[in-house]
């Protein structure tokens, strides 16, 4: 998409001198590397955007955006120990190249240097901008812990999996909008509908995660599919598919949710031919639209013009198709 060009131009071009590779370098390389894997950088990319939208003058979200940008490579790296990932943007994950306190102490660093980049901005910026990314932090550790807890639970209704995932990801997709909003000095109103809007599309985009991890495709995913099957976590995907199963479905799926074998490649290729056969990854698809559609919805309460309204419509869609 030609619109988002001057955004990621503008970003990559802060990111790379973000951080200073120095002493010690086992703190700093494993940030420098993560970081260089690059990846899709949505959500910055949403605060430059949504900033120049409601009309900031250029540069001024940049250091939230990187904010943004920082803290969600934090996330991952604590989140690719949590889950035992060995792959992240197509190569191997801090933990297993470096070691997991390695991970645990660089991530640490990484969200520390998230919060100084807020010290650009003057005193009443600055309080807003790290209150909401505060509230968003602590929200996103909770979503984190609900991931994990679910992880050995039988019981996880679908409204308990949408509200963890609300948490660990789709507020930060509304917090990198609204911080957009936020340089910008928008209304009030407009602050609140650009964040209900990003955390429907963060609803969705996780949806979208979950059903890519179980049917994506490897080379362009960049992270090992089956992984959640590995893990046993509660996705809309399974949830579903204990709702629309046979009895006889269901007690095969819940014996294989409640074992993790060594070699695991039999437990995907049958969790996914039952995910298929359910009805479960059409359900996810649709699911993935509703939220989609809720965030349309949102946007037309947003004061913006109608041609920035297409190009987030746009942008939205291209999330929601993605392969990657
Ligand atoms: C991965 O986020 C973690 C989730 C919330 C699903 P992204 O899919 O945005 O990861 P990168 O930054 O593009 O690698
Ligand atoms: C990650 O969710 C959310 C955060 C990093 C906070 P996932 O565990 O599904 O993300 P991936 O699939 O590893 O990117
Ligand atoms: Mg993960
Ligand atoms: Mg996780
Ligand atoms: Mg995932």
């Amino acid at each position: 998409m030609e619109f988002l060009k001057k955004y990621s131009d503008q970003l990559n071009g802060s990111l790379d001198g973000t951080i200073e590779l120095k002493e010690p370098t086992q703190l700093y390389e494993p940030i420098k590397y993560i970081l260089s894997l690059g990846g899709k950088r949505l959500r910055p990319v949403l605060t430059l955007m949504i900033a120049d939208f409601f009309g900031a003058e250029e540069g001024k979200a940049i250091n939230a955006a990187l904010a943004v940008e920082l803290f969600h490579n934090f996330s991952l790296i604590h989140d690719d120990i949590m889950d035992d990932a060995p792959l992240r943007r197509g190569h191997v994950t801090v933990h297993e190249k470096w070691d997991t306190n390695t991970g645990i102490l660089s991530g640490d660093a990484l969200l520390i240097l998230a919060y100084q980049l807020f010290e650009h901005y003057d005193a009443h910026l600055f309080q807003e901008l790290a209150k909401l990314f505060s509230k968003t932090a602590i929200e996103v550790c909770e979503g984190q812990q609900y991931d994990v807890d679910f992880e050995t639970r039988d019981d996880v209704s679908i409204s308990e999996y949408i509200n963890m995932i609300d948490f660990k990801t789709a507020v930060l997709v509304g917090a990198s909008m609204k911080m957009g909003a936020i340089v910008a000095g928008a209304s009030e109103s407009c602050k609140e509908n650009i964040y209900s809007y990003g955390r429907n599309l963060g609803i969705a985009f996780q949806l979208q995660d979950d059903y890519l991890d179980a049917f994506g495709d490897p080379e362009t995913f960049g992270k090992q599919t089956g992984g959640d099957i590995i893990a046993n976590k509660k996705t809309f995907l399974y949830l579903t598919a204990l709702k629309l199963s046979s009895q006889d479905q269901v007690g095969e799926l819940e014996g294989l949710y409640s074992v993790s074998p060594k070699d695991p490649t039999d437990k995907i290729e049958i969790v996914k031919k039952i995910f298929q056969q359910s009805g479960a990854a059409e359900a996810t698809q649709e699911e993935i639209e509703k939220y989609t559609q809720k965030a349309s919805e949102v946007l037309e309460t947003i004061k913006i013009s109608e041609e920035n309204k297409k190009k987030l419509k746009a942008f939205g869609s291209w999330l929601m198709n993605r392969t990657v």
